[in-house]
């Protein structure tokens, strides 16, 4: 009998190929860092038993259909699901993993180097020291946002949400939530008040997202609550980027509506919207939240483990569905 056929749409970090080698599958493995495209893909899955998918690679009726009834699994390289038609894959009997937990630490930190870097004027400070234009110290130059004392405001208090309000313990920040569940260990902790999302916004002096993309959060922050925002205030996505109608934050970065805002992910990424990359308040990151090597090598150890576990008859570690 020949090994089942297991395709991955990407170069990952060991030891994703050497497990699934070892257990025996052929590893179909698209041997490129840049997403293969939907033909590609298209042509690359029928007979594949298990899927092994990242964030841009769209999983659907289509490519269901074009699997066939050998895909049992579909393992995707991150913990959000939303490139994945879960109802679809349950209908047709496939299995969909995710890799939750490994990378709270790396995206909180990443969330704070955003937070920093757009509160202090890092780039723009980098920037003019490098243009060459810099006249030396000035008292009005680059003046920020300080963060001790300002209320950090956390849109979803999950996994990555609680671990950024942990993180504030050292910057002397108030905390506010806005969740659908009570997070004991954030107001136990940090002292931390949760809050509707429509009181949180204009009490925030950082506002952090922190909630999957659903249809109930696209677009969840638009040009109404844009408007308010505190003008001082700075605005932090390391979620997913359609969470933000990012035409109206644009314009609210422009007029200066909002002080700064810190980006990891964007509305049509890799795409960026335009005027966007023109504004010197925005802080651009290329979606690098899990972009640590350990964290990277544990998620592909957790996409592993879960293919050979559903390819095993086994309950995978990290069930969607
Ligand atoms: C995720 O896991 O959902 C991140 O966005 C990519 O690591």
């Amino acid at each position: 009998m020949s090994a089942e056929k297991v395709l991955i749409t990407r170069r990952v970090p060991p030891p994703a190929v050497e497990l699934l080698r070892e257990a025996g599958f052929a590893i179909d493995l698209c041997d490129q860092d840049d997403p293969p495209g939907r033909e590609t893909l298209l042509a690359r899955v029928p007979g594949a038993a298990g899927l092994v998918t990242m964030l841009s690679e769209r999983v659907d009726g289509e490519l269901l259909k074009a699997a066939g009834p050998s895909l049992r699994v579909v393992a995707n390289f991150a913990v959000g699901y939303d490139n994945i038609d879960v109802a679809a894959c349950t209908a047709a009997k496939v299995r969909v993993t995710n890799t939750p937990g490994v990378l709270t630490d790396a995206t909180a930190d990443l969330a704070w180097a955003l937070i920093l870097a757009a509160a202090r004027r890092v780039v723009e400070g980098d920037r003019l020291v490098r243009s060459g234009q810099w006249t030396g110290w000035a008292p009005l130059q680059l003046l920020g946002l300080q963060l001790t004392g300002a209320t950090l405001g956390l849109v979803g208090a999950g996994r990555i949400g609680t671990a950024v309000g942990l993180r504030s313990m050292g910057f002397g920040m108030r905390v506010l939530y806005s969740d659908d569940q009570v997070n004991r260990e954030l107001e136990q902790r940090v002292g931390a008040q949760r809050l509707p999302l429509d009181q949180l916004i204009p009490a925030a002096d950082v506002l952090s997202l922190h909630v999957p993309l659903t249809p109930q959060t696209r677009h969840l922050i638009n040009a109404a609550r844009l408007a308010r925002m505190k003008a001082t205030a700075i605005l932090i996505n390391t979620a997913r980027g359609p969470v933000i109608d990012e035409a109206a934050l644009v314009e609210a970065l422009r007029q200066r509506r909002i002080a700064a805002a810190g980006f990891d992910v964007y509305e049509h990424e890799p795409r960026l919207t335009p005027g966007l990359a023109e504004l010197p308040n925005a802080v651009l990151l290329p979606h690098l939240g899990s972009a640590a090597t350990a964290t990277r090598q544990k998620m592909s150890q957790m996409v592993a483990e879960n293919v050979i576990a559903v390819l095993s008859g086994r309950e995978p570690p990290n069930p969607v569905n």
